[in-house]
C-alpha cells in the first residue's frame, strides 16, 4: 500500500460501477405509481394540443379511448379525467349532469377498457361561467352550498362507473359531504382521493389553458392554501382523513416536497403527489431550448417526488416515463 493511501471512510466505493449503484439504489420508479391526467372535450375526432403543454391534448371521447388504449398498453394503471363542457353557467350545472362530458367519457371508458382505473376530478371550475370552484354569492365563494353541488357531482361520477373520485376544490367539509352522499346511494366501496393540501399556486397556469378554467375575476386564495404554510397542510390532511379520505394528495409536488415528506411521516395513509402543469411545461420548454436533458431531468424530478414519500404520482410525464422505464 503506497504511503499516501489513507484508510478513511470511502463512500465512493459503492458508486464505482453501475451494478454496484443499482444494488444499493434506495428509490426505484415504478409504473404502478403513475396516474395520467387527461382532458376531455365535446365533439368527435378532436385532438387539440395544449400550446403551453407540448404532448398534452384536449381529446374528444373517441380520441380519449384511443389514448387510453395506449396508456394501458404502456402499463400505466390509472388516468384522471378533467372535463370541458359544451356550455358553462353560474352554477356549473354541467358538472353534475348524468350525461355531462366526464360522465359520458367514464361510461365509454369503462365499457371499452374495463381494466383501466378511472379517477375523476370533482370540481366546478371547468363548468362555471366565472371560472370559480364554487357558487358565488355577494362576491364570496360560498362553502356549504358549493359542497352540496360537489357531492352531487361525485355521485354522477360514481353512477357513471368511476373507480375513485378526487375532490380538488379545498372547501371545508367536502370530503364528508361526498362520503355521506356516496354511502347513502350504495357507493360505500368507492374510494375518495382528496386534494388535501392544495396550494394557491402559479404552477397551475398551463392547466387553466388546457381546462379553460381561469377565474374571470379574483383568484383562489380564499380556499386554496398559502404556499408559505406547512403546519396548516397537516391540519388539512388530518381533517380530510377524519372525514373519510382514503388517499390524500399534496399539490403541487416539486416546491412542496417537504409537505409530502411530513404528510407521509405523520399519517399512515397512501399519499399522492400531483406534479402539476407548470412543472411539466418548465421542463418541456427548457428541453426544447436545449438547456437541459429532458429525460434525465424528468427522471430526477419523479424520483425526488417518490423519495420524498409519495406513493402515487399524478404526472403529465406518465407516458414518457413509462416509455423510458420500459427501455431500461
Ligand atoms: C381544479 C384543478 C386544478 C388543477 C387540478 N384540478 C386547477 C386549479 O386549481 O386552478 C391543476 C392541475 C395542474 O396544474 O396540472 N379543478
Amino acid at each position: 500500500m503506497p504511503d499516501q493511501q489513507k484508510t478513511f471512510k470511502r463512500l465512493r466505493r459503492l458508486r464505482m460501477t453501475e451494478p454496484l449503484r443499482s444494488l444499493i439504489r434506495e428509490t426505484e420508479l415504478s409504473l404502478n405509481d403513475f396516474i395520467y391526467p387527461l382532458f376531455v372535450v365535446p365533439g368527435r375526432k378532436i385532438r387539440n394540443e395544449v400550446t403551453s403543454m407540448p404532448g398534452v391534448f384536449q381529446l374528444s371521447i373517441d380520441e380519449l379511448i384511443k389514448e387510453c388504449f395506449e396508456v394501458q398498453s404502456l402499463g400505466i394503471p390509472a388516468v384522471i379525467l378533467f372535463g370541458i363542457p359544451e356550455t358553462k353557467d353560474e352554477l356549473g350545472s354541467g358538472a353534475y349532469d348524468d350525461h355531462g362530458i366526464v360522465q359520458t367519457a367514464v361510461r365509454s371508458l369503462k365499457k371499452e377498457i374495463p381494466g383501466l382505473l378511472v379517477i375523476t376530478d370533482v370540481c366546478l371550475c371547468e363548468y362555471t361561467s366565472h371560472g370559480h370552484c364554487g357558487v358565488i354569492r355577494n362576491e364570496e365563494i360560498v362553502n356549504d352550498e358549493s359542497i352540496a353541488l360537489l357531492a352531487k357531482e361525485a355521485l354522477t361520477h360514481a353512477r357513471a362507473g368511476a373507480d375513485i373520485v378526487a375532490p380538488s376544490d379545498m372547501f371545508d367539509g367536502r370530503v364528508s359531504a361526498i362520503r355521506k352522499t356516496l354511502d347513502e346511494n350504495g357507493f360505500y366501496n368507492l374510494p375518495i382521493m382528496s386534494y388535501a393540501a392544495k396550494y394557491a399556486s402559479g404552477f397551475y397556469g398551463p392547466f387553466r389553458d388546457a381546462a379553460q378554467s381561469t377565474p374571470q375575476f379574483g383568484d383562489r386564495r380564499s380556499h386554496q392554501m398559502d404556499p408559505a404554510n406547512a403546519e396548516e397542510a397537516l391540519r388539512e390532511v388530518a381533517a380530510d382523513i377524519d372525514e373519510g379520505a382514503d388517499i390524500v394528495m399534496v399539490k403541487p409536488a416539486l416546491a412542496y416536497l417537504d409537505i409530502v415528506r411530513r404528510v407521509k411521516g405523520e399519517f399512515h395513509v397512501p399519499v399522492a403527489a400531483y406534479s402539476v402543469s407548470g412543472e411539466y411545461s418548465m421542463v418541456k420548454a427548457a428541453a426544447r431550448n436545449g438547456w437541459i436533458d429532458e429525460e434525465r431531468v424528468m427522471t430526477e424530478i419523479l424520483t425526488g417526488i417518490k423519495r420524498a414519500g409519495a406513493d402515487l404520482i399524478l404526472t403529465y410525464f406518465a407516458k414518457d416515463a413509462a416509455k423510458m422505464l420500459r427501455k431500461k
